[in-house]
């Protein structure tokens, strides 16, 4: 039983054994677990969330849903005390979104049950990383030496820091790029920060950064258009990127704030293919939290 609540927890070695997972889950019949996984989300999700569920059910496991409203989280309960109950009550993951950095407000571990971090204010969102990461790798083969160009709202984004990590431990070079009123100077050391146009022509991937407008104090992106011609990803801007080059974004989209609609379903988009590999590597994900995710575990199941 291991839990996973920061990108950093993984190994070089974690994240290859994830992929191979993830790449025999491909194939039917999947290996199964059981038991209950809850899902306890406090910010909204749409692909975190159903992803997880399916990755669950497809892996025989039976799925239960609390939010902030419908559960006694409503009522005052801690995340920490609801955690304990689903425990008692014999639930074997919990996969949690919440608004702060609730993994560092967790005082003690929950040895009976994974947890698994779905989000985590700006700070973390591992598997969309690790969706990310095996997207990259299905389209290149490998991640050691790709230029990977990280752009837009980068000082609010979870989904930037936990890329950050996981692809630089993966041997990827990581260029952040976006208005400097929406950088992050905490990052500086952790990645080259480029001027926009230069980065988008030397990527091998362009990842567009959804604005967190939830997190702005004040609208910081306008509604006019003028964002999405000096820092969004335009026909003519994607036009500019290497022949081989990918555009990809987590989703979900600000269409014509951070990207032109007309490229979500471009040839060289691949933000359907980031959706779909959600499901598989969060299966992978469940099966490396409650089974150790090992080969001969799959192979004999
Ligand atoms: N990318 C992502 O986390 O999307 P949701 O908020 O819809 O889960």
């Amino acid at each position: 039983m291991r839990s996973l609540l920061r990108v950093s927890e993984w190994s070089v070695p974690d994240v290859a054994a994830l992929f191979e997972t993830a790449r025999s889950m491909e194939r039917q019949p999947f290996p199964k677990l059981d038991g209950m996984a809850a899902m306890v989300f406090s910010e909204p999700s749409t692909r975190t969330m159903v992803s997880f569920q399916m990755a669950a059910n497809q892996l025989g496991m039976h799925v239960c849903q609390l939010d902030s409203i419908g559960s006694s989280l409503k009522k005052g309960e801690t995340l920490e005390d609801t955690l304990s109950t689903l425990e008692a009550i014999g639930v074997r993951a919990a996969v949690i979104r919440a608004g702060d950095d609730w993994p560092s407000r967790l005082s003690h571990g929950f040895p009976s049950m994974a947890l698994v971090n779905a989000g985590s204010g700006q700070w973390e969102h591992p598997t969309q990383a690790l969706l990310d990461a095996y997207t990259l790798y299905q389209e290149f083969g490998e991640l050691q030496g790709l230029k990977v160009v990280i752009a837009g709202d980068v000082a609010h984004s979870r989904v930037a820091r936990s890329n950050v990590t996981l692809l630089k431990m993966m041997g990827a070079e990581v260029i952040l790029s976006g208005p400097p009123f929406l950088s992050a100077p905490e990052l500086d050391g952790a990645a080259t920060w480029m001027d926009f146009d230069e980065a988008v022509a030397a990527a091998d991937a362009v990842m567009m950064l959804r604005g967190q407008t939830e997190r702005h104090a004040a609208d910081q992106m306008g509604i006019d258009g003028s964002y999405l011609a000096k820092w969004g990803m335009t026909e003519q801007r994607l036009e500019t990127m290497q022949p081989h080059a990918i555009l990809m974004h987590p989703g979900p989209v600000n269409r014509d704030v951070e990207i032109a609609s007309s490229l979500l379903n471009h040839q060289r988009s691949r933000i359907s293919i980031q959706v779909k590999n959600g499901v598989l590597t969060r299966m992978a994900l469940l099966h490396w939290c409650l089974q150790g995710g090992r080969r001969e575990q799959l192979v004999s199941a």
